[in-house]
């Protein structure tokens, strides 16, 4: 992890609106969202969105479906652009730094901002250590005196390890859905990443496994700055420090989430959490 903590390497905020700089009072920005646009084809999805994210916090994003959540979440790694006609506008940040630039890697970007989606993916026919390992083997690592050691730290991580440490070739498509997922998180954190997207991560899940889940997420953001879609409110009351509500597009509201939850300042936010409409 690089954290330069000279003046220097504070995020440029002049251009950001007041919505984002609001969250940075005691801190400085992991990541930087700032005028950024999104385009499938001709069509629009994203509007102008502005937003500074602290490391070691959890940021929320709600809203009704369609509104632009999973986008907004793959343009923060360099997903979106590998979906057809997809196209981005705007910067974002990391470490001041903009993944967006020409000089920018985006297999690079995407090993720094790991990602964990709706479903549980592991890759089928590998085993629970192959999937563990998946990304630093194509680092290049291949010892197994580095490798043994990573898989039971991130298993344990994910709390996983009790539970498939004698068995460590079974598949990972065998476990059950929450361990499923447990184990693409302990994919993503394993090749060190900085920040970690969550879409939806407990949407397929029983409650059981999600308030598992929820834990992890808890536990997790006292390393990484985390950054979790979720059309469940009280989830985003649960798990995060901030919440962003997104509507067609638009971030129309954006702070620490018992102020938006308790005390939104949009009569858009107040409709949208009394579930008025979604
Ligand atoms: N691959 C795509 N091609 C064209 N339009 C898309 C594509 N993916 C999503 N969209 C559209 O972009 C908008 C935002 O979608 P999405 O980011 O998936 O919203 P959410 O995750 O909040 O449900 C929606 O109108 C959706 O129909
Ligand atoms: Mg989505």
């Amino acid at each position: 992890m690089s954290q330069d903590t000279t003046t220097a390497s504070k995020p440029q905020l002049q251009k950001t609106n007041s919505i984002s700089s609001g969250i940075l009072e005691n801190g400085s920005a992991k990541v930087v969202i700032e005028h950024l646009n999104a385009f499938y084809g001709t069509k629009q999805v994203l509007h102008d969105i502005n937003m500074a994210i602290r490391d070691k916090t959890v940021t929320a994003i709600i809203g009704p479906s369609g509104c632009g959540k999973s986008t907004l979440l793959r343009t923060i790694n360099r997903l979106h652009e590998l979906k057809r006609n997809a196209r981005v506008e705007g910067r974002v940040l990391l470490d001041n730094r903009d993944i967006y630039a020409p000089d920018v890697n985006p297999v690079v970007v995407r090993r720094r901002i790991g990602m964990v989606f709706q479903k549980p993916n592991p890759f089928p026919n590998m085993s629970i250590y192959d999937n563990v390992i998946a990304g630093l083997k194509l680092q290049g690592i291949r010892d197994k005196a580095i490798l043994d050691p990573i898989v039971e730290r991130t298993l344990k991580v994910v709390g996983l390890w009790d539970e498939v440490k004698d068995d460590l070739k079974r598949r990972g498509t065998e476990l059950s859905g929450g361990q499923q997922q447990r184990l693409c998180i302990a994919r993503a954190i394993a090749v060190e990443p900085e920040v970690v997207l969550m879409d939806e991560p407990t949407a397929s899940l029983d409650p059981a496994a999600t308030a598992i889940i929820e834990d992890l997420i808890r536990d997790l953001r006292k390393q990484y700055a985390l950054i979790v879609v979720t059309h469940n409110m009280q989830q985003a009351a649960r798990v995060s420090d901030h919440t962003a509500f997104l509507f067609n597009g638009k971030l129309i509201e954006y702070g620490p989430t018992r102020r938006v939850f308790e005390k939104p300042e949009q009569s858009l936010t107040e409709q949208y959490i009394t579930g008025r409409f979604g």
